[in-house]
Parts: C-alpha cells; structure tokens; sequence
C-alpha cells in the first residue's frame, strides 16, 4: 500500500469513532461557517487531527497546517494532501525544518489560527488574524507571559476548559503514557519503582494508571496542595533527589525546563529509565545529558543508552520528547478523548469566525456554554 492509502485506512477507523465531530461536521456541512477564510494549523499530525482537519474542511475552511517536532506521521500528511488539505513537516523533520514550516504557515495570510504550543501566534503577523485557538498548557502558559502583550485578538484556550483537563489530560494521557511505557521497553510494570515528576493533570493520571497496572509510584511535586492530595491518595511525596535516588523509572510532566539534568547524573539508579511527558523536550535536559556522557547509543527503537563511566548510565525514551506521542507506533491518546477535545476545537474556531462579541483580545477559556454542551453530549456518548 501507499503511505497515502495507509493514512487514510487509520483515518476511517478514526473518524468512525470520532462521533462528536461526525455530529458536528455534518451540521457544518450545511452552515458553512469557515467560508473565506484561511485557518493555519500546527497539531501534532496524526488520524484524529486529520479528522478535525476534515471537519474544518466540511466547514468551508481552508487550512494549511503542519505538526509538531518528532510526531508528525508521514502517511497521515500523504493522505491528507491527497484530499486536498495542505500539510507538511516530516517526522524526521529537524528542529530548524519544523520551525521553517511553522514560519512558512504564520506567513502565508491567515484569518484564524488552531495552535499548538502557541508556535504560530509567536511567529504571525496579527494583520488579519481575528481569532486563534491553543491546545496546551503550554502554550498558554507563553500567551499569559511572553506573548501577553503581542496578541491583540481573541485566543480559545482548550486547554483551560475542564472537559479537557479531565478526559484528556488526566484520564487519556495517564492511560497512553502508561501503555507507551509498556510497548516501547516491554517491560512489567509491577517492577516499576516510578517517579512522576508534576501531579498536575496529566501527572495525576499517569500516577493511577501507572499504579493500576501494578507498579509502585511515587510523585514529586512543588505545589503544596497538589502534593498533599497526592499523598491522600497514597502515594509517596518525594523531593527532586530521594525521587531520582529510588526511582528504576522517571516520568517528567511538568510543563518546566531542566527538572532533569546532568546535576543528577550521580543519584541515578544504575539503567535508570528517563521519559519525558511534558509538550517540549526541555523537562529532561539531553544537552547536558548527552555532553556529560561518553557514549550515546540507540540500544532498541526509541530507547538509547547514556554511559557516563564507572558504570553509571540511563536509558532514555524518544530523545526526551513526549514518548507517548513519539514513540514507536504510538497512537497518542484515545479516539473518544481526542473527539471530545478536538469538539471543543471546532466549536471555539466557530465561535471565533462568526461571534467574537463576548469575546476578548489575548488567552481566555473555551465559552461556558460550549463546555456544557459537550460535557452533556459526551456522558451520552460513553454511558451508552
Ligand atoms: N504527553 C501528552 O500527551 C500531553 C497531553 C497534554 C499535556 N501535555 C503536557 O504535559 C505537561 C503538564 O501538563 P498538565 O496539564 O499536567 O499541567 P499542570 O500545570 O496541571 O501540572 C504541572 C505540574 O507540574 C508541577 N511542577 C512544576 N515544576 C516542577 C518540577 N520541577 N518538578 C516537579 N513538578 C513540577 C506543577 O506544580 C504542576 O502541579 C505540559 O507540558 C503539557 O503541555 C502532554
């Protein structure tokens, strides 16, 4: 088969099971609320982006997107540009391509813009952009900070919306960080002593899931609150040190920068496992890892081994980007969650292109109504 058709083979499965956005697609299909308008995209490019991609299509939209570095899935790209969607980006795209397809996308006249990690809004020209929406934490995170002052238009912020929080980002990453975990190493996980680094959303979920299938975790976590109803739950509070000290297993979802760095080279547990869930690949610090090692060796498919001499070395997963979206044949997280999360995509971009009056200039949350619509259409959905 041809990568395209292969692509569009993992798309049909997809969007069978996608069945918010099959709702929605068809109503879009008669109202046509994208006409004329450009949407850049920068998603990571897998079946369930290119399902909302089709429904922003349906939609009369026209879109030109590209993915995130390291997961962008070729076959998916192939398909969609057989379809007419323009894509590009390559998984074995480098850092410096990625950032040109991004440049390229922000600069090709853009009315909305569907962002991921706010790459897009950082590099645009605000021109003519009436509106955008952003994925992640951290993407939030920079329009409230680095970009607060720039964006002068109204940015959805998905992230922020319950609904995601809880399917995605707790139930659905916890669920494919754990299952990424098992299929990359094939290892038991009841001999996991795991170190989950965040007890945020996506931290409180690898940490349940993690202990569902047997292994025994403990969490680092600097928020007081957070820390304490991790230990209600009854997991081990650690700090940064006893965590690396005990830990066969570390696990990084902070949305922070170097929370593991060559500092700890001495603490590690010999073979240590080190696996970053957090949106960028800065959490582990590979630079300073990679230059205080003696050797670096791909041992097994995304999993290379760090020596630093006198037999201490680690192993890391996926080159320290999130593994459980770049992993060999990852699949991300679960149909059902990405539906209802890119749900909320598609009616935030909607509300963007025809209704921006309640609406204010830079990041806020996803309207109230959209949320509750969706929650209630969902319970639906899986309470059968
Ligand atoms: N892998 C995926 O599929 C996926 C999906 C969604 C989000 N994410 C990413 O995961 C990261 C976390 O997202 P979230 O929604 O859980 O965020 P969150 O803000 O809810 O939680 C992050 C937690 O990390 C803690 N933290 C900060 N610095 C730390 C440090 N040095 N050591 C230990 N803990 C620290 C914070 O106190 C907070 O409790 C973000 O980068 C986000 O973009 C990944």
């Amino acid at each position: 088969m041809e990568p395209a058709d292969v692509g569009a083979q993992r798309i049909e499965w997809t969007k069978e099971n996608m069945r918010l956005l099959a709702g929605i697609r068809q109503r879009f299909e008669v109202e046509q609320p994208f006409t004329g308008l450009t949407i850049g995209v920068s998603i990571h490019l897998e079946p369930k982006t290119a399902v909302l991609l089709q429904t922003l299509r349906t939609g009369g939209a026209d879109l030109f997107a590209t993915g995130n570095l390291g997961t962008t899935q070729d076959d998916v790209v192939a398909s969609l540009n057989r379809e007419g969607i323009r894509a590009i980006g390559r998984r074995a795209d480098t850092p410096e391509e990625h950032l040109g397809n991004v440049a390229r996308i922000a600069g090709s006249g853009l009315d909305l813009v569907l962002d991921n990690g706010a790459d897009i809004i950082a590099a645009a020209d605000d021109q003519r952009i009436i509106g955008a929406t952003e994925e992640t934490t951290s993407g939030g995170n920079r329009l409230r900070s680095e970009l607060a002052e720039r964006v002068g238009y109204p940015v959805i912020v998905i992230n922020d919306s319950p609904l995601k929080a809880i399917v995605e980002n707790q139930h659905s990453v916890g669920q494919s960080v754990v299952e990424s975990l098992q299929r990359i190493t094939n290892l038991m996980p009841q001999a996991w002593h795991l170190a989950v680094f965040g007890y945020g959303w996506c931290g409180r979920g690898i940490a349940h899931y993690a202990r569902q299938v047997g292994a025994s975790v403990m969490v680092v976590e600097p928020d007081e609150i957070k820390a304490l109803e991790a230990a209600m739950f009854g997991f081990p509070v650690r700090s940064v040190e006893e965590a690396i000290e005990s830990a066969g297993v570390i696990v990084t979802a902070t949305g922070a920068e170097r929370v593991i760095t060559a500092d700890h080279i001495d603490l590690f547990q010999p073979d240590a496992i080190l696996a970053n869930a957090g949106h960028f690949d800065v959490e582990i610090d590979v630079p300073s890892l990679a230059a205080a090692a003696e050797s670096r060796v791909e041992i097994a498919p995304g999993i290379e081994r760090l020596d630093f001499g006198d037999g201490r070395s680690i192993r890391l997963l996926t080159l320290g980007r999130m593994f459980n979206l770049g992993g060999v044949s990852a699949k991300g997280n679960s149909i059902e969650s990405m539906d209802l999360g890119f749900s909320l995509q598609a009616l935030s971009l909607e509300r963007l292109a025809l209704d921006r009056s309640a609406l204010v200039p830079g990041a806020q949350p996803v309207p109230d109504d959209i949320n509750r619509l969706l929650a209630r259409q969902f319970v639906e959905l899986i309470g059968g």
